[in-house]
């Protein structure tokens, strides 16, 4: 059983250090989320709702985890999922719950390609789980593009404070990939309450971004 008043949970969401080990954290990381009161997977399907009519478009969920953003998903009537992960204790639960149709046990990498077949996608999200620190860097969205159909969105949320201490490397990333065509950066805004709870407010990011 975990509490708010558990050192780790705390140091966690006050600062942006997150416990990278996954694994260890897969038997409680469900709960974890519920008791920081952290919207992200919500915001995701919802966008997600917003932009994609077809309930049964082939979507991959990167970085996966434990399948919450599944659990979203499948709220809005979505049913045809992939999760993609590196840590096999959270990819391991959500294949517990049934949630996805293939697993893929890997990570992205900027400089290396997942065995994912080119534009086997029509969409892509990612959920919490962009940090140039240690998570998924944000150079590796031309991986996400590798993944997609031309036409597809790429849906990503996550801490504000995460994109915004590469603010400017990731405007100008995305200035560079809608030059070479390859994407159009349909919308980029944050929100507040990402997480909120008696200790903390923190606000998030969304990017949505639609593959030429
Ligand atoms: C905060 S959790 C988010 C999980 C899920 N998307 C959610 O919203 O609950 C971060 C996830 O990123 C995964 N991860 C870490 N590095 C990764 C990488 N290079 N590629 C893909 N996933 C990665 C971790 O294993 C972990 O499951």
């Amino acid at each position: 059983m975990i509490d708010l008043s558990n050192q780790e949970i705390a140091n966690n969401i006050t600062q942006d250090i997150y416990n990278p080990d996954y694994n260890s954290r897969a038997n409680h990381y469900d709960e974890e989320i519920v008791l920081i009161n952290r919207r992200a997977c919500d915001v995701v399907a919802h966008l997600v709702n917003v932009f994609i009519d077809d309930k049964n478009a082939r979507i991959l969920d990167i970085a996966a985890g434990t399948g919450l953003v599944a659990i979203a998903l499948q709220r809005y009537g979505f049913t045809n999922m992939d999760g993609l992960d590196p840590s096999a204790g959270m990819l391991d639960k959500a294949k517990e719950k049934n949630l996805y149709h293939n697993y893929y046990y890997e990570g992205i990498y900027a400089d290396k390609k997942t065995s994912v077949p080119d534009e086997l996608y029509d969409h892509v999200l990612c959920c919490a789980s962009m940090d140039d620190d240690g998570l998924i860097k944000f150079e590796s969205i031309e991986e996400f593009l590798r993944m997609m159909k031309s036409g597809g969105y790429g849906i990503i949320v996550d801490r504000d404070s995460f994109y915004l201490k590469s603010q400017q490397t990731n405007e100008k990333l995305f200035t560079k990939l809608e030059e070479e065509k390859k994407l159009k950066l349909i919308t980029n805004f944050s929100f507040r309450n990402y997480i909120k709870n008696e200790l903390v407010s923190l606000d998030g990011r969304a990017l949505v971004f639609q593959k030429i």
